[in-house]
């Protein structure tokens, strides 16, 4: 008898990702019957017609093709031919070999080199060791080796702020583990809240819950909330109370909008306050910020506070899928090494970057004063990331399923419900992201705000 679905096992059948989930399935089902569809529900840029960086794409194509290299009239500038020589040398055996399991070496020298630069203070470069450094396809392969080295047991239990990012509940699901959620408080902007997090902490306990980390996503996504630094430092405190590692995730670390808002790593903070007893893990992508490279998989995980020995037990996980694969590599490398002032690539470099950045930055504003002009929505200020989680006044006994499924059905509008993302029972919401075109925010808004006004 072929497999059954009795085969398999809880933790497979309970796992849920809400992103990917049936609105989205029937989304695609109403395309290929014609509907136009506007995929407002998954943060992947380039398939809402944001363009690649062209500098990125020069070096990749160099690196897959180096025979290109050596045509007398190629169309590579200086600079790209350069770095693609450099990749090539450095990886000796090109693009098509795995790697050490760990990822390049001098990929990984780099990513220690620019989280010590970004993570200066008082002008003091940050140490990063490029042995606590690992290549991952995306950040959601780094985040899914933190959480399999964290859960033990089927008592352990993970923090994870609700709402959350899905890939969190999904992975302790699968791992056999234990969620636990903490409220983010909506009132204040998605905040934050020492009271939350130990009440989340109590309910842990009383379940007989062995707690291991705490997840924090900043920027916030769903909630587009940017963390101050006093949060920062209670929750690095939280966390050395309760003997529990941090998961920073910072994949929207350079999607910050509002004025004067700058983002900080809680790995610049703990160097700062001088924490050495708070196991950090930190994640960073090539799929957000201003390169939008969803489908290239880049990504890495930065270790810190964590013995040699455990190091060792990390680099053994990451070896059983042998490497992440190398083009991401690249692309990680080139997000963190980017051509400087006087390079010829960085005059167009620098453009494409702040038309990308502050393009988005306009789409976070249009998006939440459009979703607060519609009475029965509230949409807290979108300060980075690229989502907007507006609350919902819904008739009684209807639910943010419901409210999506025929927002979908009617307008074509495909956006994710709150229940996807954790909410506070009694409450509901969506999650839309602000990466539609700008003429077509417009057009979500109207829709939404149409369908809004007759739903019951
Ligand atoms: C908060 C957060 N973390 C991690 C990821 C995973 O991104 P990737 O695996 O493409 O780097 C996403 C993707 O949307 C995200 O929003």
């Amino acid at each position: 008898m072929p497999l059954q679905i009795s085969d398999l096992s809880d933790a497979v059948l309970h796992t849920h990702y809400a992103v990917r989930g049936p609105i989205v399935a029937r989304a695609q089902e109403l395309e290929d019957h014609g509907k136009e569809i506007i995929y407002c529900n998954i943060g992947n840029p380039q398939a809402l017609g944001q363009k690649p960086l062209s500098y990125v794409r020069n070096v990749l194509a160099a690196c897959e093709r180096p025979e290109l290299l050596k045509v007398a009239n190629h169309a590579f500038l200086d600079d790209v031919r350069e770095k693609a020589r450099y990749i090539l040398e450095q990886s000796r055996y090109g693009i098509g070999a795995y790697s050490e399991s760990k990822g390049l070496r001098f990929v990984r020298a780099a990513i220690s080199e620019f989280i010590a630069a970004r993570d200066s203070h008082d002008g003091v470069a940050q140490a990063s060791n490029p042995e606590h450094v690992y290549l991952t396809d995306g950040a959601s392969k780094g985040v899914q080796t933190a959480l399999r080295l964290l859960i033990a047991s089927g008592n352990d239990g993970i923090l994870i702020p609700i709402p959350q990012y899905p890939l969190y509940s999904a992975t302790i699901t699968l791992y056999g583990g234990r969620q636990i959620g903490y409220y983010l408080d909506e009132e204040s902007g998605w905040g934050l809240n020492e009271q939350l997090l130990e009440d989340a902490m109590r309910r842990a306990m009383k379940e007989g819950i062995r707690a291991r980390a705490i997840v924090v996503i900043n920027p916030g996504n769903p909630t587009g909330s940017v963390l101050s630094e006093d949060d920062m430092r209670m929750v690095i405190h939280f966390a050395k109370r309760h003997n529990l590692a941090i998961l920073a995730d910072e994949v929207y670390q350079e999607n910050i909008y509002k004025p004067g808002l700058k983002f900080i790593s809680f790995a610049h903070l703990m160097s700062k306050i001088e924490e050495r007893e708070v196991s950090l893990f930190s994640f960073h992508s090539t799929s957000k910020g201003f390169f939008g490279e969803c489908g290239q998989r880049g990504g890495y995980m930065e270790v810190r506070n964590v013995p040699e020995e455990v190091i060792a037990q990390i680099t053994k996980l990451q070896s059983v899928a042998l490497c992440a694969n190398l083009p991401g590599q690249v692309l990680t490398y080139l997000m963190v090494s980017p051509p400087v002032a006087g390079e010829p690539s960085y005059r167009l470099f620098d453009e494409e970057r702040n038309a990308i950045l502050s393009e988005l930055g306009k789409r976070a504003k249009m998006m939440e004063e459009g979703l607060n002009r519609i009475p029965g929505i509230h949409c807290q200020p979108i300060d980075g990331a690229m989502y907007a989680y507006p609350s919902l006044s819904l008739p009684a006994g209807r639910t943010d399923e419901e409210y999506c499924m025929t927002l979908l059905e009617a307008t074509g509008v495909c956006v994710v419900p709150g229940s996807g993302f954790g909410q506070k029972p009694g409450t509901a919401h969506f999650r839309t992201t602000i990466l539609p075109p700008t003429s077509q925010i417009e057009h979500v808004i109207d829709a939404i705000a149409a369908f809004h006004l007759q739903w019951r």
